[in-house]
C-alpha cells in the first residue's frame, strides 16, 4: 500500500489570536460563535495563543503539532478548563482519569470494547434499532434529534445491563441523561461556577437528573453484585475484568470504580452517536441524488433480510455517509491538555499549567487539508481519495492512549442503526424548521437539536441488482 503524502512541517513560533477583550481574553468568542472562531485561527499560525479569561492558552492547528500533544501523555495530559470540570461532574471514570490511573484503567477495560464481542451485540443492537422505529407511521413529523437520542440510548442499555434491569435503565437514562448532558456542557462551558448553586429551576432539574442517574447506576451494580448476572452485556464483563482475580486483587477496582466507568460509558457513548445519526438523516434528507443512492445499496446488501456483522463491510455508503458525518461535524469539537513540566512546542516555550486546545472540527474545515470543507461530500471518503489525504487530518476519535475506546462499537451501531432506518424510511425535512441547522451552537457535542423531520415508508419491493 502506498504511504499518504506528507503534510508540509508546521511553522515555528506561535501568533496571538486577533479580538481579545480585556479580562475575557477570547472565552467570549468561543461562547458566541465557537465554529467561526476555531476555523479562523489556522491563518494566524499552527501554534495561535489565545486568552482563556487571563490565562494564556494555545490552539494547535497542525496535525503533526495535534499528534505531538495527543501522543505524549507525560507531558500532555488530560487537564484544562474543560476536564477539570468533568472531573468534577463526572468522577475519575476512563475519560477524565489522570496518565497514572488511566493505563491501568484502560488495560483492564479494553476487553469490554473488543471487536469480537462486539460481534456478538449485533442481533441485540439490530432489534433495539427495530423496536425503537416501530412506532413510526408515514407522513408524521418527529423530532429527528430527540428519537435518534432514544434509539442509541436502547441500543447502550440493551448491551451494557442484564435483562432484568433494562426497562428501568432505559427510561432513567432517556429522561435523565439529555438534562444531565446539557448541565455539564453549560457548566464547562461557563467560567461562572457561583451560578451553578443558586437554586434556579434549570439549577434544580439538573441536580435531580444527576441524583437519579447515580442512583440507577448504583443499584445496578448493587444487583450485579448480588444475583452474579451471566456474561453477556458490558457491566458483566467489565465488572469482571476489574474482580482483580488476575492478581490476587491487587488490580480490583472498586464499586465507585466501576459507577464512574459506567457514567462515563453513558455520557460519553449516547450523546455522540445520537447526533452523529440525527445529522446523517439530516444530511440524507438535504441531498436527493445521495439518498437515492444510499436506499439503493442498502436495498441490494441487505436484500428482504436484517443487517448482520457480513453485511457491515459492504454498506459501503452507508460507512462514507457515516465518516463524512463525522468529518464535517465531529461530536467532539473542543479538547483540552494541560503541559506538565515546562517544554517546547513548535519552538516555542511552553511553562508547566499551560492549556492546550485542539479541535478535530478545526483540522477537519482546513482547506488545505479537506477540499472544499463546507461540501458534504461521502465520496470525498472513496479509497483512490482518500489515499491522498495526509495522516492525522481526520480524526473524530482523537489519538494516542486516550483514543475513544468506543470507536468500533460506536461504527458498528451507527452502520446498524442508519441501514435499518433507509431500508424502511425516507426522511425529509420540513420547510422553516432548520435555521439554526446552517450554524449550529455546540455545547458538549454538535447537536441539531431540534431536528423535525417528515417520514416517509418506502415501498417494499425487493431490490434489483
Ligand atoms: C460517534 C461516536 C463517538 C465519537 C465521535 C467519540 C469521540 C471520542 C473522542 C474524540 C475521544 C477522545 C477525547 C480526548 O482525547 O480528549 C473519546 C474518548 C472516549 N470515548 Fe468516545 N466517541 C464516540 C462513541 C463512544 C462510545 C459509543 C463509547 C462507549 C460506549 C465511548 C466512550 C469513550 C470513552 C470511555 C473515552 C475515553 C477513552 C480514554 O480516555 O481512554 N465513545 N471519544
Amino acid at each position: 500500500m502506498t504511504e499518504p503524502p506528507a503534510l508540509p512541517t508546521f511553522t515555528s513560533g506561535s501568533r496571538r489570536a486577533p479580538g481579545a477583550l480585556p479580562l475575557l481574553g477570547h472565552a467570549w468568542q468561543l461562547q458566541r460563535r465557537p465554529l467561526a472562531f476555531l476555523r479562523s485561527l489556522p491563518r494566524h499560525g499552527d501554534l495561535v495563543e489565545i486568552g482563556l479569561g487571563p490565562r494564556r492558552a494555545y490552539a494547535v492547528c497542525h496535525p503533526d503539532l495535534v499528534r505531538q500533544v495527543l501522543t505524549d501523555a507525560r507531558t500532555f495530559d488530560k487537564g484544562g478548563p474543560i476536564y477539570d470540570k468533568l472531573r468534577q461532574l463526572l468522577g475519575n471514570g476512563l475519560g477524565t482519569s489522570a496518565r497514572e490511573p488511566h493505563r491501568r484503567q484502560r488495560r483492564m477495560i479494553q476487553p469490554v470494547f473488543h471487536a469480537e464481542r462486539i460481534r456478538e451485540y449485533v442481533p441485540a443492537i439490530r432489534d433495539e434499532v427495530v423496536a425503537a422505529t416501530a412506532g413510526w407511521s408515514d407522513g408524521q413529523v418527529i423530532d429527528v434529534a430527540e428519537h435518534t437520542y432514544k434509539i442509541i440510548t436502547r441500543v447502550l442499555t440493551r448491551t451494557m445491563f442484564a435483562a432484568e434491569a433494562r426497562a428501568e435503565a432505559a427510561t432513567v437514562i432517556a429522561e435523565a441523561l439529555p438534562v444531565f448532558h446539557q448541565g455539564v456542557g453549560r457548566r464547562m462551558n461557563s467560567p461562572f461556577a457561583l451560578l451553578e448553586k443558586v437554586p434556579t429551576s434549570g439549577n434544580r432539574r439538573y441536580e435531580a437528573a444527576k441524583a437519579r442517574l447515580h442512583s440507577l447506576v448504583d443499584r445496578l451494580i448493587a444487583d450485579h453484585r448480588r444475583d452474579g448476572a451471566g456474561h453477556d452485556n458490558l457491566l458483566s464483563v467489565l465488572m469482571a475484568a476489574g474482580d482483580g482475580r488476575a492478581d490476587g486483587g491487587a488490580s480490583a477496582m472498586t464499586d465507585e470504580e466501576i459507577h464512574e466507568h459506567v457514567i462515563t460509558f453513558l455520557v460519553a457513548g449516547i450523546p455522540t452517536s445520537a447526533a452523529v445519526l440525527a445529522w446523517s438523516l439530516h444530511f440524507l434528507g438535504q441531498d436527493p441524488g445521495l439518498e437515492a443512492r444510499l436506499h439503493s445499496e442498502v436495498d441490494l446488501v441487505l436484500d428482504d433480510g436484517p443487517p448482520t456483522w457480513a453485511h457491515l463491510g459492504r454498506l459501503d455508503l452507508t460507512t462514507r455517509t457515516l465518516t463524512e458525518v463525522m468529518r464535517y461535524y465531529p461530536p467532539g469539537w473542543l479538547l483540552t491538555r494541560v503541559a506538565m513540566h515546562d517544554t517546547v512546542l513548535a519552538g516555542r516555550r511552553i511553562p508547566e499549567g499551560t492549556v492546550i486546545l485542539f479541535s478535530p472540527y478545526l483540522l477537519h474545515h482546513r482547506p488545505d487539508l479537506h477540499p472544499a470543507p463546507d461540501l458534504f461530500d461521502p465520496d470525498r471518503w472513496l479509497p483512490e481519495r482518500r489515499h491522498a489525504m495526509a495522516r492525522d487530518t481526520y480524526i473524530p476519535y482523537g489519538i494516542g492512549s486516550r483514543k475513544c475506546i468506543g470507536e468500533v462499537y460506536g461504527i458498528v451501531e451507527l452502520t446498524l442503526a442508519l441501514s435499518v432506518i433507509a431500508r424502511r424510511w425516507r426522511l425529509t425535512p420540513v420547510p422553516g424548521a432548520g435555521a439554526h441547522l446552517t450554524d449550529p451552537k455546540p455545547s458538549a457535542v454538535i447537536h441539531p437539536a431540534p431536528l423535525r423531520m417528515r417520514l416517509g415508508e418506502r415501498g417494499t419491493s425487493r431490490p434489483r441488482a
